[in-house]
């Protein structure tokens, strides 16, 4: 029989999004210009107005509110509050102070993005995160910030520094499209030193900020599961992605960055920032690992993305992050891209079980923020898949609140999960 699930107090209940996919009308950065470019996204969808949530956030964070959810991680878009070298918008300023100011009188807790993927048109020119010199304008980006935005609380640095490394530089499906195994491991490296760089600069300007890394940590099956070379060879996978991360913020050590620089990364996070989606399989031909899935090769249940549905993982990751980082742990993005909205339903509760089942054996998991508060762009799969708890009509740009973001908010208010509700779902504790 299941028992009903409390969480701990002042649990942060929020939902996540970034500037660009669901902002609209930015015509300034790397994103835009990929988009032109023909087949580069499915259907052929841009992203244009998107959500419209540059014009509409007020009423966005007010319908976030009135759904109990206590908390927004959100982002600053880079390309519009530096649009040139060297060049603040005052305008855009006074745009996202308006953004925090409405945070704060919605009772939403600002997760504030930095870095979400995005990058200006000018700093692309100049070779983007692939030159080391070029981390001088980020730091720049984040002297502003701090100058500027005082009242903020949280920080994330960098959204998930290996994803543009691994899809825009090896895998040549984001921008700048490029597949080299030497570029993957540079713009890693530079995206670790980037985040340090912001969490420095930010706790310069305001020590009492919070400022922490997004990561995420895609569940590596075969690591844990498998036996041997197959092991081994995933083991080394997991190192040089996610293992790496830990070993940055725990030694300051990264393979190739000089020692130099390691009382710089050392301890550069206030808190772990974790993203869980699904597991992830390699498939091998003589040894080789050729394919990665995004599912177990017996699950037949996807989501709109093909990934597999895995709760576990998340529970795992937790408990890994909980022996390799010393601070607290937030869940900054789980979600589901589905049409069936019951499938959302039983998705978040079923990972939310695996939260509280770390918890009770002892993580200091703080908050989660369900990915994503509206449907949005997502990347270059357009605009087909749905994330959101706020389904958007994309040609009136009308809000529909989904069932799940009803039973989100019931348990943002309770701060608890019902027997009901599991029994209605067959989860157990
Ligand atoms: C990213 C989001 C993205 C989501 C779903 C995360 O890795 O931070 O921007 O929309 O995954 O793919």
């Amino acid at each position: 029989m299941s028992e009903k699930i409390i969480f701990p107090e002042g649990f942060l209940w929020g939902s996540a999004q970034s500037a660009y996919q669901v902002e609209g009308n930015n015509y300034n950065n790397d994103w835009y210009e990929f988009e032109q470019i023909p087949g580069a996204i499915k259907n052929g969808d841009k992203c244009g107005e998107s959500s419209d949530h540059y014009n509409l956030f007020e009423n966005d964070f007010k319908l976030l509110s009135s759904l109990n959810q206590n908390s927004l991680r959100t982002g600053i878009e880079w390309s519009r509050l530096v649009p040139e070298e060297n060049v603040v918008n005052e305008d855009e300023l006074e745009h996202y102070h308006k953004v925090i100011e409405s945070l704060r009188k919605n009772n939403l807790t600002g997760f504030i993005n930095i870095y979400h993927f995005t990058i200006s048109i000018w700093f692309e020119r100049k070779g983007g995160f692939l030159k080391t010199k070029n981390l001088k304008y980020f730091q720049h980006y984040c002297e502003v910030l701090a100058k500027n935005f005082p009242e903020v609380d949280f920080w994330n640095t960098i959204n998930e520094p290996g994803v543009v490394p691994l899809m825009g530089y090896l895998y040549g499906e984001f921008p700048p499209r490029k597949k080299s195994i030497l570029a993957f491991s540079k713009v890693y490296r530079n995206m670790i030193k980037a985040h340090a760089i912001a969490y420095r600069t930010l706790k310069e300007y305001n020590p009492k900020s919070q400022v922490g890394i997004v990561k995420t940590i895609p569940y590596f099956y075969q690591k844990y599961h498998s036996k041997y070379w197959k092991k081994w060879i995933v083991s080394a996978m997991d190192f040089a992605y996610n293992q790496v991360m830990f070993n940055a913020l725990d030694k300051g050590k990264v393979p190739f960055i000089p020692f130099a620089h390691n009382s710089l990364i050392k301890d550069s996070s206030d808190f772990f920032g974790l993203n869980y989606y699904d597991p992830v399989f390699f498939k091998f031909k003589f040894g080789i690992p050729i394919e990665t899935d995004f599912k177990l090769p017996e699950q037949t249940e996807t989501t709109q993305m093909g990934w597999g549905i895995y709760p576990q993982g998340l529970y795992e990751d937790i408990m890994r992050v909980k022996r390799e980082f010393k601070g607290p742990i937030y869940v900054t993005e789980n979600g589901i891209a589905t049409l069936q909205d019951e499938q959302r339903q039983k998705f978040i509760l079923a990972h939310l079980v695996e939260v509280s089942r770390a918890i009770s054996e002892g993580a200091d998991v703080r908050g989660f923020f369900y990915w994503s508060s509206l449907d949005n762009w997502e990347w270059a799969e357009g605009f087909e898949p749905r994330f959101g708890l706020i389904g958007i009509d994309y040609t009136t740009k009308e809000r529909l609140v989904r069932e799940s973001a009803r039973m989100y908010g019931k348990i943002a208010k309770d701060n608890a999960i019902s027997k009901q509700l599991l029994d209605k779902f067959e989860l157990n504790l």
